[in-house]
């Protein structure tokens, strides 16, 4: 049993973004009512040759619990190994195995999505995780398949329920398809109407309604939401509110989200372990852009950022911005 999620909870899980859903990222989205979170995913072979960077990526707040750690990796022992690791350095109240990765570097390992095709392999590595960490919950996030010809997202499944695994996420895409195209929830829902363990459903949900059609219309215990949350970290608070009202609450104003935005940059940058990163600000940019893209302006926004390197240039930026589309954003 996952204390987080029972008949009375529909939990809205920020989905794990490599690069972008860093603790201060997942610190906003809770902020917004985001209920679970998971880190992106950690290679299990570098955490075992003790690279400190990763334990940046994974580093977390007790506000932000509770929180999952996502690991990828192709040798079971090595998956044990640093699932322990983590287990005993940092007490996640989930490990969460990555089996959806499609990219290249990833797959020529023979981890994340690689071993949808080969069931047998990740039954495996799963059932040595659970049972390194058999005081901490382990739980699996796949995809539907690895192609349209090939799709077997119920079959690995009752394998991730039959070692041990205590949650299925299911993003409703294969491999192939990558991000495009519609997520295909027929198919996470005849999941989640088949397994005993919760199924959280992911792919393309983006509002509300959403939600509701998922809580309405499948079997499934809470939904995981992406790249919705990127450029607007709000949406939890959105969906919050509508589930309990009806009604969707006024968007926050532009200085509001420009607030957020350089609070955010500024945690971010100093919390980094390397020195340059305190400095610079330049590594930040991609994170910036995705914040911004959903607001007016926001390919000017994405131009301007080329010239700024300093997080008083941010403020500046800001500056113009809000006074060029505050009447209109
Ligand atoms: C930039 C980016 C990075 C991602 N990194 C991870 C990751 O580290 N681990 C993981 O399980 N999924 C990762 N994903 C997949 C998302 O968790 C999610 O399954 C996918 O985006 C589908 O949800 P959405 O349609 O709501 O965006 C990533 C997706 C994006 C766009």
């Amino acid at each position: 049993m996952l204390p987080w999620i029972s008949k009375h909870s529909f939990p809205l899980y920020l989905a794990p973004m490599a690069r972008f859903t860093d603790t201060a990222f997942r610190q906003m989205c809770k902020n917004q009512g985001a209920d679970v979170m998971v880190t992106e995913f950690v290679q299990a072979d570098a955490i075992i040759q003790g690279h400190e960077r990763l334990w940046e990526t994974v580093d977390f707040t007790t506000s932000q619990r509770p929180m999952g750690v996502q690991i990828f990796g192709s040798n079971p022992s090595t998956m044990a190994e640093a699932a322990k690791r983590i287990n005993d350095k940092i007490r996640p109240d989930f490990i969460d195995i990555n089996y959806g990765c499609p990219a290249d570097r990833v797959i020529c390992m023979d981890a994340g999505s690689s071993l949808l095709r080969n069931p047998c392999k990740l039954g495996t590595i799963t059932k040595q995780v659970v049972d390194a960490v058999p005081e901490t919950p382990v739980t699996i996030k796949i995809r539907i398949g690895w192609d349209d010809q090939t799709i077997n997202a119920l079959e690995i499944g009752k394998i991730g329920e039959a070692v041990g695994a205590k949650a299925l996420t299911i993003h409703g895409r294969t491999k192939v398809q990558g991000y495009r195209g519609d997520a295909n929830w027929q198919i996470i829902g005849q999941v989640a109407e088949s397994l005993t363990i919760p199924v959280i459903g992911n792919g393309s949900i983006q509002s509300a309604k959403d939600v509701i059609e998922v809580k309405n219309n499948t079997n499934c215990a809470g939904v995981m939401i992406g790249r919705a949350a990127l450029g607007y970290p709000w949406i939890f608070r959105d969906i919050k509110h509508y589930l309990k009202t009806g009604t969707a609450p006024s968007p926050p104003s532009i200085e509001y989200r420009w607030k957020t935005i350089i609070e955010y940059t500024e945690i971010i940058m100093s919390r980094s372990y390397q020195k340059e990163r305190r400095m610079d600000i330049k590594w930040m940019r991609p994170k910036i852009i995705a914040l911004t893209k959903e607001m007016k302006g926001s390919r000017k926004i994405r131009t301007a950022l080329g010239s700024v390197s300093k997080i008083s240039d941010l403020k500046d930026l800001a500056s113009k911005h809000i006074s060029m589309y505050q009447t209109t954003a």
